[in-house]
């Protein structure tokens, strides 16, 4: 088995053969597939289901680049008539030239079109819908059923804010201690850090936390409320894979009745504030493992997004063939 190591830090040039779909990557895609792409008269005859006018949301958002990559790429998939061919690059064909829209039921559809909201309206969301997106989060799947989670529902407003000001202040912490570009001598304990957790510091969440650092980004996004996955580490097998199906589940749930939501990771900075620890009781044997937040999104962010495909290894009665 290979393990797939991180490509570097914050501070690293290094660059890895295979491609972390960072945002300039993305966007080259798309300039390429608008470029070889003639499509725009396919475009307006032929409108793909959940594309949808964009309307204008916050400046400088990350949900401002989000619609304008999703409108890109909408195109695609109107042009029936065309060979199925990459989008960009080496990637294989999208899934809505593969298996066409008009053929996908609700469910598939909510899946595969559903993006990450950032940008939210004020509006709250009705109780009501919050209980039905945490009945969905409970029915989930665990090994042994031991339901290794415990939510906790934000919805007031003051507290949400100031989640966000720890949140930020933590993360600009976090940053000035692994930041070795702009300090040089710091490269040798952050590159202990990245030994010790090279998933925290692979360059993703790494330009994430330098961004929020830098006043750039948001850690909550400006939701109206948030749910608060809470791990039990005793769960049986892997509760972080448990956790992972429940977070799905509401996900999806909460996408099927016209919400937005998004995971956000780096909420688990919270967790090293003891006040944090205090009011939601995360002490032994029970951890933050995840936000969750869920809204009212601004515009429709949700559309076709690129996703590497992978070869699968198929074993038919005729034998062994390796599909993407
Ligand atoms: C477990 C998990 C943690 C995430 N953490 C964050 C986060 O801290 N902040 C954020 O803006 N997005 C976060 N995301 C959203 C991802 O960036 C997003 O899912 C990914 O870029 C794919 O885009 P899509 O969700 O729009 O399809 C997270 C997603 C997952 C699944």
């Amino acid at each position: 088995m290979t393990k797939k190591k991180p490509a570097g830090t914050a501070g690293s040039k290094k660059k890895t053969k295979k491609k972390a779909p960072t945002k300039p990557a993305v966007k080259k895609s798309v300039a390429a597939a608008k470029k070889k792409t003639p499509l725009k008269a396919a475009e307006k005859k032929t409108p793909v289901p959940g594309a949808k006018k964009k309307t204008a949301t916050k400046k400088g958002s990350l949900q401002k680049a989000t619609v304008k990559k999703t409108a890109a790429r909408k195109i695609l998939p109107a042009d029936k008539n065309k060979s199925s061919r990459p989008a960009a690059g080496s990637i294989t064909p999208p899934i809505e030239k593969v298996f066409l829209p008009n053929d996908w039921n609700n469910t598939e559809k909510i899946i595969l079109a559903r993006r990450s909201t950032r940008a939210y309206q004020k509006k709250q969301v009705p109780e009501q819908m919050v209980r039905r997106i945490i009945e969905c989060g409970r029915y989930s799947p665990s090994e042994g059923n031991y339901q290794p989670w415990r939510f906790i529902v934000i919805r007031d407003q003051k507290m949400l804010k100031e989640m966000e000001a720890d949140a930020q202040k933590m993360i600009a912490k976090i940053w000035n201690v692994v930041n070795y570009r702009d300090h040089p001598w710091r490269k040798y304990h952050t590159k202990v850090f990245e030994y010790l957790a090279p998933s925290m510091l692979h360059p993703i969440p790494s330009g994430a936390i330098e961004a929020v650092a830098q006043g750039k980004f948001n850690v909550f996004w400006g939701a109206p409320m948030m749910i608060l996955i809470l791990k039990d580490k005793r769960g049986i097998g892997n509760p972080d894979l448990n956790v992972g199906i429940v977070g799905t589940n509401m996900v999806l749930a909460a996408h099927s009745m016209g919400l937005g939501t998004c995971w956000i990771g780096i909420s688990r900075v919270l967790a090293y504030y003891k006040k944090w620890r205090r009011l939601f009781n995360i002490r032994h044997p029970w951890a933050l493992e995840e936000a969750l937040l869920v809204g009212f999104p601004i515009g429709d962010p949700d559309g076709f997004v690129h996703r590497d495909t992978h070869k699968i290894d198929w074993f038919d009665d005729n034998g062994h063939k390796v599909v993407r």
